[in-house]
């Protein structure tokens, strides 16, 4: 290996990244040894231990000339760094590493799949760029880029595929196929998404297959980061649109994720969709990607951060950029469910549980704080009449809180950090119209320092969000206008103590 470039960002790392003391960072959310992340990449599971990078620029703070970086984990919630794996330094990617994926290939090495883009400046002075999908080859620490790159390049788009944005490639191994298929993400002649299909042989010979399906100007506009598995009988096509308009409390403006539902002729290569959904209903989520576990689950990361509003982030930070806590994916009548990965049960500490307790006003209740929790709430009204509204703040002290609102007459459930210690006017509330709507609601609040994820009614619906709140502010307030009844069961997370 002898990239100054990747050099250059490990040393950078070994400096600057143990300069970060742990109290600064979340508990067992993922976040960058130095500078800035953005997407999960190359999810995999390799040698008896998953591995994971992400988008990452180690000098600022800021979104800048993308690396990856990389950690590794055997449980979802205990991670380790490892050295950056990959540097912008080819004449194919001078301008960024860009998303992918990885598969353990069966000779044992491990495989990076990668958007390349690569930017030069013409004759008349302007710029401009093209994204291709490459390779990288590696033992788990160390990766070499592939001789032969780029493997896949706009030669191989159909008609009016844009060379600028065709990127974010998902491999995976057909084992009954015996050959590599990725989905890649490009924008069309109508100039909104499209996610092909490509095929390939042995991962260096690749061939256009299909479009798999396309955005025609209905889910937002260019998509980005697409994936595509099979998940309890469904096919899957998770994808993330930029430039997405509300339609009601369904979407959000912006940049959001979806996941669309439908079946997969394999021999035709078709694909059937039934159902376009949003996948969170929260503040700061983008991007995610999915492995299959050794043992089966379905397991999505995701950029826990709203891309618009990346820039916004307390001062003097060293470390900007968060992923979501791993979450085991099921199909339910049609719909995601998403929940915590079960290994963060193992490190649930302190219990506390309170059963039928009355709640009228403005209630705490003592042992239920903190700012690294595990908590589940289970409200429903007290006796014939309906609660008006039944407020959790979280997060709480004299000067900060933030908000979980649910409204059992409408079924709204909002999401709200306006008093969460942001200096900027930035978005400060969503919301979701919750599926069941007999006043009852059960909540469980994930917190780990800087983030709080909603997970309603055992993972129907998610609410993903980033706060930079002062840790002193750990309260926990229970409020009720009018009258209900309430369950809570707390823990505390504690990792145990490194070395
Ligand atoms: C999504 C994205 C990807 C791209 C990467 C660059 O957030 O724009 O499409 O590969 O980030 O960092």
């Amino acid at each position: 290996m002898n990239s100054k470039l990747l050099l250059r960002a490990r040393n950078y790392e070994k400096i600057y990244g143990e300069k970060i003391t742990p109290e600064e960072r979340p508990l067992f959310h993922v976040t960058p040894t130095v500078g800035w992340l953005n997407d999960p990449n190359g999810f995999s599971y390799y040698k008896g231990e998953y591995h994971l990078f992400y988008q990452y620029h180690p000098y600022k703070t800021v979104w800048g000339n993308m690396h990856w970086g990389h950690l590794t984990t055997r449980d979802f919630i205990r991670w380790e760094r490892l050295p950056a794996a990959m540097a912008p330094d080819e004449d194919y990617d001078n301008a960024g590493v860009f998303s992918g994926s990885a598969l353990e290939l069966p000779d044992g090495r491990h495989l990076l799949m990668y958007t390349g883009v690569e930017e030069w400046q013409r004759e008349d002075g302007l710029i401009e760029s093209r994204q291709t999908q490459c390779m990288a080859y590696g033992d788990g620490v160390d990766y070499e880029k592939y001789s032969g790159n780029p493997v896949i390049t706009a030669d191989s788009l159909p008609t009016g595929g844009s060379v600028q944005d065709f990127r974010d490639p998902k491999i995976w191994w057909d084992g009954e196929e015996r050959c590599f298929y990725a989905v890649v993400a490009n924008r069309v002649a109508d100039d909104s998404g499209a996610i092909l299909l490509f095929r390939s042989p042995d991962s260096m010979q690749w061939e256009y297959v299909t479009v798999l399906d396309r955005c025609r100007n209905q889910y937002g506009r260019m998509w980005e980061c697409p994936d595509f598995f099979h998940l309890d009988g469904m096919a899957v096509l998770i994808t993330s649109p930029m430039e997405m308009t509300a339609r009601g409390l369904e979407f959000h403006n912006g940049n959001n994720v979806v996941y669309i539902t439908g079946s997969y002729d394999k021999k035709a290569h078709h694909f059937d969709r039934t159902e376009v959904h949003a996948l969170d209903y929260g503040l700061d989520f983008y991007a995610p990607q999915t492995v299959e576990a050794a043992d089966g689950r379905r397991i999505l990361i995701g950029w826990m951060q709203s891309p618009e509003t990346g820039h916004n982030k307390p001062q003097g930070v060293k470390w900007f950029g968060q992923l979501t806590i791993p979450r085991e994916l099921r199909m339910k009548d049609g719909l995601m469910i998403q929940n915590p990965v079960r290994e963060l049960e193992q490190y649930r500490s302190e219990p506390v549980l309170y059963r039928d307790v009355y709640v009228r006003e403005r209630l705490c209740l003592p042992s239920v704080s903190g700012r690294t929790v595990d908590m589940t709430v289970f409200v429903r009204p007290a006796g014939g009449s309906l609660y008006q509204k039944f407020t959790i703040k979280v997060a709480k002290d004299t000067e900060f809180y933030t908000a979980i609102t649910y409204d059992p007459n409408n079924s709204v459930l909002r999401f709200d950090r306006s008093n969460s210690g942001f200096r900027h006017n930035i978005v400060s509330s969503r919301k979701v119209l919750v599926r069941y709507q007999n006043g009852e609601i059960k909540l469980r609040i994930l917190m780990d320092r800087f983030s709080v994820e909603i997970f309603v009614n055992d993972g129907e619906q998610t609410l993903t969000s980033t706060i930079y709140t002062p840790q002193e502010a750990d309260s926990i307030s229970f409020e009720a206008n009018g009258s209900a009844i309430i369950d809570v069961e707390k823990y505390d997370i504690v990792l145990p103590e490194e070395g």
